[in-house]
């Protein structure tokens, strides 16, 4: 009996982390098809994931979030998925699946998986029988009979349901000759549109999450969660509602800003969706003893992303972050970076986990977005900040995009634009070419003699994992350091202040009672500054650098007094302070933690006496 006292009371200690781990944690977002090919077939899979796995924990990532990895011809890059439940032969099979999930366990990552709820690929077979009007499948897919109308020489002619435009340009209906009907895809035509006015789609997508929990899965980002419902057409006469003009210059009716997308997307419906695939998600808590993350992509006003976090009643997602990504640019001064990052902070409901991403395989890489020189203060920035961290795969050692050109483009969305010159505009192929291992053939990449699937990035000779590992200073070793002390109590849990002291010098201090502070200083301009942070009343004097950017030259372990900080241009700085002196909260902090000791010497003494 008091040995299982003691067995629950252990358990119950190391459950706390298994259920707080998501709070804190750094994502790491690999890009299967570009992050390590272990079949030399040009295409990254499922086993190089697992072979560099040891990478990923030697740097201290909690977690990885894989994009698609599902069964899918791959005309999005596998958002479009045939088979929610199989694994998509280039990447591997199941079993190499468990065995990444099993060695990512052994080394303390959790695994989480991208769920894509909005559409399947259209060589699914929900499609083939909703095609066929196969109970339940039928109304499985947004399906509508086109619009009659007559043109100038008075012929009639069937058009489109709405004049609704897919988000990869071009009218989102696409007519199927099998159903006689067009069917809404808001991306690519081989990405029909689930309807989630179906209940038998709704239970389905709640088994796809069930399936994958089942394997042992840390929880889903949910893509384009925003476009799940467009306007119920039984209130609109039965037909679905033409969407106003943006009124944006310079468009025309294939460009999908050309529309208001007021019928298409942040539908009031949506949120409940999610709120319910979070209980899915809670039933896993007991059973498996983690919490399961839920996080979802929706690029969207925030007060509109916000109520994704919940109600008052219901427990929702973590909502991306998008602003370092929209609202922050090369230019962006220090008091306009300070705006960004309050602003989540003010809207955020209260006891919520912020995130800070800093790119995506959607998105132009940060060195392009923000200038090489923004790389190490950007990455600090996401790590110290309060709550999840996520990463692209390449974003520790500031990759930058590679040059694709138009016969390479494999991006629907650049193909979409019919235009060999100015394609580049809209591809995301830049941004995913592949990881830069070392400086061997295909930046070690890949073993193929052939092409890898798109080209690899022409600076990897010098811009590689292996070089920055070797050389004294770099954006990895520098990412590394910040990671280290981001496991630190401060920056786990003490309280944040943001201050812009200048046009271009940056602080952000974590303090906590009775603990070493960490202050991040990042000055944007070229020239040395001297700060002076003795306005920071709680902070210690003295202050030690626990990593310093590629452009500091406050190295590693000197230490300063904190009237007087010299930051060199462009460099980005962690410090880490003396203890941060008692007060209240302390004390208070200190009783609960003699509390629980006590607790524990009790439950010893009554085991072994
Ligand atoms: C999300 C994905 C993007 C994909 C789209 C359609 O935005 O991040 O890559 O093309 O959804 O699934």
């Amino acid at each position: 009996m008091r040995v299982l006292i003691l067995l629950l009371a252990v358990a119950a200690t190391a459950s706390v982390s298994d259920l707080d781990w998501w709070k804190t944690a750094l994502i790491y977002q690999i890009y299967p098809r570009s992050f390590k090919d272990s079949n030399a077939d040009g295409i990254g899979d499922l086993n190089g994931i697992t072979e560099k796995l040891p990478y990923l924990a030697e740097t201290g990532v909690d977690a990885i979030w894989m994009s698609p990895i599902y069964k899918s011809p791959m005309y999005d890059a596998g958002y479009d998925i045939t088979d929610y439940r199989q694994i998509q032969d280039e990447y591997g099979t199941m079993a190499d699946f468990e065995k990444l999930v099993s060695v990512s366990k052994s080394l303390g990552i959790r695994v989480v998986l991208d769920f894509v709820p909005n559409h399947t690929g259209n060589e699914s077979e929900w499609f083939s029988k909703s095609i066929a009007r196969e109970a339940p499948y039928t109304d499985y897919y947004v399906w509508s009979d086109g619009l009659n109308a007559t043109d100038e020489n008075g012929t009639v002619y069937t058009k489109p349901p709405s004049n609704w435009v897919s988000n990869f340009r071009k009218s989102a209906w696409e007519f199927h000759e099998g159903r006689g009907q067009y069917y809404l895809h808001q991306f690519v035509i081989g990405q029909p549109d689930l309807n989630y006015r179906s209940d038998s789609v709704q239970a389905a997508m709640k088994d796809v999450l069930r399936f994958w929990l089942d394997k042992g899965v840390s929880g889903f980002r949910v893509d384009a969660v925003n476009k799940l419902y467009e306007a119920d057409p039984s209130k609109y006469g039965g037909v679905y509602p033409d969407e106003p003009l943006s009124g944006i210059a310079g468009l025309g009716p294939d460009d999908y800003e050309y529309l208001r997308h007021i019928y298409t997307e942040n539908l009031d419906e949506t949120y409940d969706v999610v709120y319910n695939w979070r209980d899915v998600l809670d039933e896993y808590i007991n059973s498996q003893g983690e919490y399961k993350i839920l996080m979802t992509e929706a690029y969207a006003d925030l007060q509109l992303m916000i109520k994704y976090y919940g109600t008052k009643t219901r427990n929702g997602s973590i909502p991306f972050n998008f602003s370092f990504l929209g609202d922050i640019t090369k230019n962006s001064t220090a008091w306009e970076i300070k705006t960004v990052i309050d602003k989540w902070m003010t809207y955020m409901p209260s006891g919520k986990v912020a995130n800070w991403v800093n790119g995506n395989h959607d998105q132009s890489r940060l060195a392009n977005r923000q200038g090489e020189d923004r790389v190490d203060a950007m990455n600090m920035l996401a790590l110290i900040l309060p709550g999840v961290a996520i990463t692209y795969q390449g974003e520790e050692i500031g990759m930058t995009d590679g040059y694709v050109s138009w016969n390479d483009t494999q991006d629907p969305q650049a193909c979409n634009t019919d235009d060999p010159i100015n394609y580049y505009k809209k591809s995301r192929d830049p941004n995913r070419t592949p990881y830069h291992w070392d400086s061997s053939a295909n930046a070690g990449f890949s073993n193929t003699t052939g092409a890898t699937w798109l080209p690899v990035a022409d600076n990897y000779r010098t811009l590689n994992l292996a070089a920055q590992m070797a050389a004294q200073k770099s954006h990895y070793h520098f990412y590394k350091d910040v990671v280290t002390n981001r496991k630190t109590p401060a920056i786990q849990e003490g309280d944040l202040d943001t201050r812009a002291l200048s046009e271009s010098l940056l602080v952000v201090t974590r303090l906590l009672p009775g603990e070493a502070g960490m202050l991040g200083v990042v000055n944007l301009g070229a020239d040395t500054q001297t700060v002076d942070l003795t306005s920071l009343k709680l902070l210690p004097a003295d202050l030690e650098v626990v990593a310093s950017g590629v452009d500091c030259t406050l190295e590693k372990g000197a230490t300063l007094t904190k009237s007087s900080v010299a930051v060199s241009g462009h460099c980005a700085v962690l410090l880490r302070s003396g203890v941060v002196s008692y007060s209240a909260a302390h004390a208070q902090r200190l009783a609960y933690h003699l509390l629980l000791l006590a607790l524990a010497c009790c439950i010893l003494s009554t085991t072994f006496i």
